[in-house]
């Protein structure tokens, strides 16, 4: 059994002036190094759920919180100033807000976290070089970030968490202006952080791309938190329409011929799943 690295316990949480919680008495346990994937509809808690993780929804939101986030066994309140951002970190859902407006190239502002990191500056040019590789932005380097498209913000705004190699990363909706090719070349770094040993919470509505590479789902509904467990049992439950939640197409495709008496032993969540089942048939 893997650690546990972030634990909630009888999470409730209200934004300020709010006049209900965002997150309504939430309890999960995540293990160390597992990809789990955050999936629900538009308001249903995705980000304040990440926010809180981090400590941003009491830190900088001030928002009320009941209950308890730990990290690594200890209350996220507890860790020192700079810690928590060393050891986890958090790409906005809006790339936008996620350039520090201090910095005049892109090469400068994947920079600007590792100089608060008091990384040598000799070190500092071959890591942003690295990560630029990595999240193909390397002829990005010299431009100013605000003059990016959407997209290309959100690879920087990848880039610039990535550089940091924190253990924990918190990705919320990383591909929502990328067009296909660009989201499965997310997904390929997301898959290379889990190699490293990574644990990854990844809010995101391409389910099919989720039923792929993540571990486990979690299923979030107006501030409740109404399912999660092994990416192969959340994805193949048809309730969970009802919620208005998305299921992969060819588990319900599977789903369906099992209900015409085509049963194939499995419902599978991929299409790679599929072919196996199909070819043993
Ligand atoms: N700063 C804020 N102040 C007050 N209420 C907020 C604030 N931010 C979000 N909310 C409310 O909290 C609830 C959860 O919002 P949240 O942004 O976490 O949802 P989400 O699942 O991330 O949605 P989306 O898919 O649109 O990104 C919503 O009802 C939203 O209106
Ligand atoms: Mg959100």
């Amino acid at each position: 059994m893997a650690d546990k690295i972030i634990e909630l316990k009888n999470v409730t949480y209200t934004y300020p002036l709010a006049s209900r919680p965002a997150l309504k008495d939430i309890s999960l346990s995540l293990e160390e190094g597992k990809l789990y994937g955050i999936i629900g509809g538009n308001g249903s808690g995705k980000t304040t759920l990440c926010i809180t993780i981090c400590g941003f929804a009491t830190k900088f939101e001030k928002g009320s919180l009941d209950g308890s986030v730990l990290i690594k066994g200890k209350d996220v309140e507890d860790y020192e100033e700079g810690e928590v951002s060393r050891m986890m970190g958090y790409v906005l859902q809006n790339p936008f807000s996620q350039i520090s407006g201090v910095r005049e190239t892109v090469l400068e502002e994947i920079a600007y976290g590792l100089e608060n990191l008091g990384v040598a500056p000799e070190k500092m040019e071959e890591r942003v070089i690295n990560i630029a590789k990595k999240t193909d932005i390397e002829e990005l380097l010299l431009k100013n970030p605000y003059e990016l498209s959407g997209g290309q913000q959100q690879r920087v705004a990848l880039a610039s968490v990535l550089v940091l190699e924190p253990e924990i990363l918190i990705i919320d909706e990383p591909t929502s202006q990328l067009d296909p090719e660009g989201t499965e070349s997310i997904f390929k770094i997301i898959r290379t952080l889990k190699e490293e040993g990574k644990t990854v919470l990844l809010v995101e509505h391409k389910i099919d791309l989720l039923a792929e590479y993540a571990d486990e789902i979690i299923v979030l509904e107006n501030g409740c938190h109404i399912k999660s467990g092994p990416t192969h049992e959340v994805l193949i439950q048809r309730e969970l329409e009802e919620h208005g939640i998305q299921l992969p197409q060819i588990s319900v495709i599977f789903d369906e011929l099992k209900k015409r008496g085509k049963d194939y032993g499995a419902i599978p969540v991929t299409c790679e799943e599929a072919l196996k089942l199909l070819k043993n048939a």
